[in-house]
Order: C-alpha cells, then sequence, then structure tokens
C-alpha cells in the first residue's frame, strides 16, 4: 500500500511517498480503507520535532520519529475486524482520531477509537471532523454552560471553527477573534460577535466573558485575565512558547498565577475517544456543526499541504484525499 512516511524530524519535504506492507488488525484492532484524512498543526509539530518536548511524547520519538508512517485524523471504510471486535463489520463507514498511520491506504485502529461517520457528511469532510473533539473537551474542561459568555481567540482555523459552532450548540454567547479575510466566515458559523483582529483589541474593548479559550496564545497571561469576569476560566490551547518547550512555561505561569487571581486556569490535552466522537456525530446529523474545508490535496501532495499549515493560516481544515 501507499504511505506517507517519516523517517527524520525536519521540513515537511523530507516526507516520502513509499510503498509498505498493509497492517494486520490483532484481536481488538480494525482495519481501515482510509479515505481522506485531514492534516492538521498537530502533524506539523511532530514532522518538525519542534517544539523538541514533542519528541519525548507517544507521536514523537528519540532520536528519529518512531511512528514511521503520519497522519492522525481520518475516514474510511472498515475492510476487516480483529477477532474480539463486535462494534464494528466489513463495509461500516467510520471516523476517528489515530495516534499516527492516518496518510496510508490502510490504517488498523483499536476498536474504541472509532465511530460510524455522520450520515450527512462525505469521507473528507468527516476526515475533518475527529479535530472538533479539541473543541467539545476545551469546553467541558472550562465547564462552559448555556447562557454564559465565551470568547473565542482564533476563531478561524481547524479547531476554531469547530469552536464557534459548538459553542453555540452548548447555548453560549460567542465572541469570536479573526482577521479580517475570515470575518464573514466566522459569522456564518454563528458566532454572535466577530472581532477583526487587525482593527480591533479584544481587550482593550473592556468586554468581560465568562470564558476565554485561547487557541492562538498570542497574549499575556494578565491581558487574558482583564477579560475574564471574577469567577470565570480560562482554556489555554494554543502552540507558541518557543522550539523547546512550547507552551508549557505560559501553562506552569498559568497554573502558578491564577489561583490568586479569582479566575480559573484549565489546561487540558485533547483525548481521542469514541464517546465524544459519537457526540459530535450527533450535533453533526442535527445540522449544529459542520467542517469547514480549507484546501484539499492527494496523498502525494502531503508535504504541500503540511507545509500550508505549518504556515499558521489554514482557514478551517485541509484535507488529504486518499481513496481514488
Ligand atoms: N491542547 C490540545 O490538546 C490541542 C489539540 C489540538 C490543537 N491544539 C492547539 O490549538 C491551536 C489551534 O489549532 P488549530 O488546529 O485551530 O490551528 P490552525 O488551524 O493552524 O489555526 C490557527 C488560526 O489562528 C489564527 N490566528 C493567527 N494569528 C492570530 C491572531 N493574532 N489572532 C487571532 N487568530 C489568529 C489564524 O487565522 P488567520 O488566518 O485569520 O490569522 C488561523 O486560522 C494550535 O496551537 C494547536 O497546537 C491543542
Amino acid at each position: 500500500m501507499r504511505a506517507i512516511v517519516h523517517r527524520q524530524y525536519g521540513s515537511p519535504d523530507l516526507l516520502a511517498l513509499k510503498q509498505v506492507d498493509r497492517p494486520v488488525p490483532d484481536a481488538d484492532g480494525v482495519l481501515v480503507r482510509v479515505h481522506a484524512a485531514s492534516a492538521n498543526i498537530g502533524d506539523h509539530h511532530v514532522v518538525t520535532g519542534k517544539p523538541y518536548l514533542i519528541r519525548l511524547s507517544p507521536y514523537g520519538g528519540l532520536p528519529r520519529p518512531k511512528n514511521p508512517i503520519l497522519g492522525a485524523t481520518m475516514s474510511g471504510r472498515v475492510e476487516a475486524v480483529g477477532a474480539n471486535v463486535t462494534t464494528f463489520r466489513p463495509g461500516d463507514e467510520v471516523f476517528g482520531q489515530a495516534k499516527s498511520g492516518a496518510f496510508a491506504d490502510y490504517l488498523v485502529m483499536p476498536a474504541n477509537m472509532l465511530a460510524l461517520k455522520p450520515t450527512n457528511l462525505s469521507f473528507e469532510e468527516a476526515a475533518a471532523a475527529p479535530w472538533a473533539t479539541t473543541a467539545l473537551q476545551a469546553f467541558r474542561a472550562g465547564g462552559l454552560k448555556a447562557g454564559q459568555t465565551v470568547l473565542i481567540n482564533g476563531a478561524s482555523g481547524g479547531v476554531g471553527t469547530w469552536a464557534v459552532q459548538i459553542a453555540k450548540a452548548l447555548g453560549a454567547r460567542v465572541t469570536a477573534v479573526c482577521s479580517t479575510r475570515n470575518v464573514e466566515m466566522v459569522r456564518a458559523l454563528g458566532a454572535d460577535e466577530v472581532l477583526d483582529y487587525s482593527t480591533q483589541d479584544f481587550v482593550a474593548g473592556g468586554a468581560r466573558f465568562d470564558m476565554m479559550l485561547d487557541l492562538v496564545g498570542n497574549r499575556s497571561l494578565s491581558d487574558c485575565r482583564r477579560v475574564i469576569v471574577r469567577g470565570g476560566t480560562f482554556v489555554p490551547c494554543s502552540g507558541g512558547g518557543g522550539d523547546w518547550v512550547g507552551p508549557m512555561i505560559r501553562i506552569l505561569a498559568g497554573l502558578a498565577s491564577f489561583p490568586f487571581t479569582s479566575r480559573k486556569f484549565k489546561m487540558f490535552v485533547n483525548t481521542p475517544n469514541r464517546d465524544d466522537l459519537l457526540i459530535l456525530k450527533e450535533l453533526i446529523e442535527a445540522g449544529k456543526a459542520k467542517p469547514v474545508i480549507d484546501r484539499r490535496y492527494l496523498l502525494s501532495q502531503v508535504p504541500e499541504a503540511l507545509t500550508h499549515v505549518g504556515e499558521g493560516h489554514q482557514r478551517g481544515q485541509t484535507i488529504i484525499r486518499i481513496a481514488e
């Protein structure tokens, strides 16, 4: 089968399309014929090996990448199942987020990391959807409730476009921050108010929110505290912070300082799981959320796709078409 192979950290141009053996499912595994995957900023971090801390995580590896095939979020059709798998059968259309291996013709995943694909999405659209679990888990971490106000900084990217829609579905009032060219798109996703960061400063504006979801990390923690009401919550979910430990310093500073400020600091790490995929499936099938697709690439074009994603200005998500 074809696969995008990741042998060394560096530029996406170092990735290569190779022929490799098709994986075989173990007793709890599901072999999926991958129809589409999405290329996300997380994949870009894994390719570059930066921040360096990622090399110590299950996604990285030392001294070189330990997961030879790149790619995480995907959709496809079940080809075969292991002896213990009773939840899926060949032919089922599924979506999910793997640790790695999605930029390939076939992928084996644990059955409990997959769900049936939303019936109203194409494979390409469904490949984008698992990334939405980040937004869902961020609002869960922050305890967002109906009737509350939320500020979403970085509303036009892969997580942000889902976050706007999920916050609305939870019954919150949404203020979204994005660049000029994305204002109308973010408004159309349901944001109640949209601030264009090139002309409006969300801190200077003086508004206060029950929660701030930060997907950019471009403002100081004291600026972020200033826009949150007493008793409100800051949920950090951003890169930045340099090549070594990335956002870790900011997270430690937030954990140490927020308890003295009558505001909560709730960090989380996205944990893919079937229960959250099922919540998303329900939201999507009810018409309450949908993917925003920026560009589409072929499997052989993953280096170009990841170069685009790494520039940090994708509009929604970038899709890799795999099954012809
Ligand atoms: N904690 C976790 O488990 C977890 C999981 C997933 C993702 N993340 C992190 O979450 C962050 C967002 O991920 P993503 O997939 O949404 O990234 P993305 O698709 O690359 O989106 C980034 C967005 O940020 C916007 N942006 C850039 N500068 C901005 C500014 N000054 N103000 C407001 N928006 C700005 C860009 O929009 P414009 O083009 O309009 O500038 C772009 O749409 C990343 O740092 C990622 O690493 C964390």
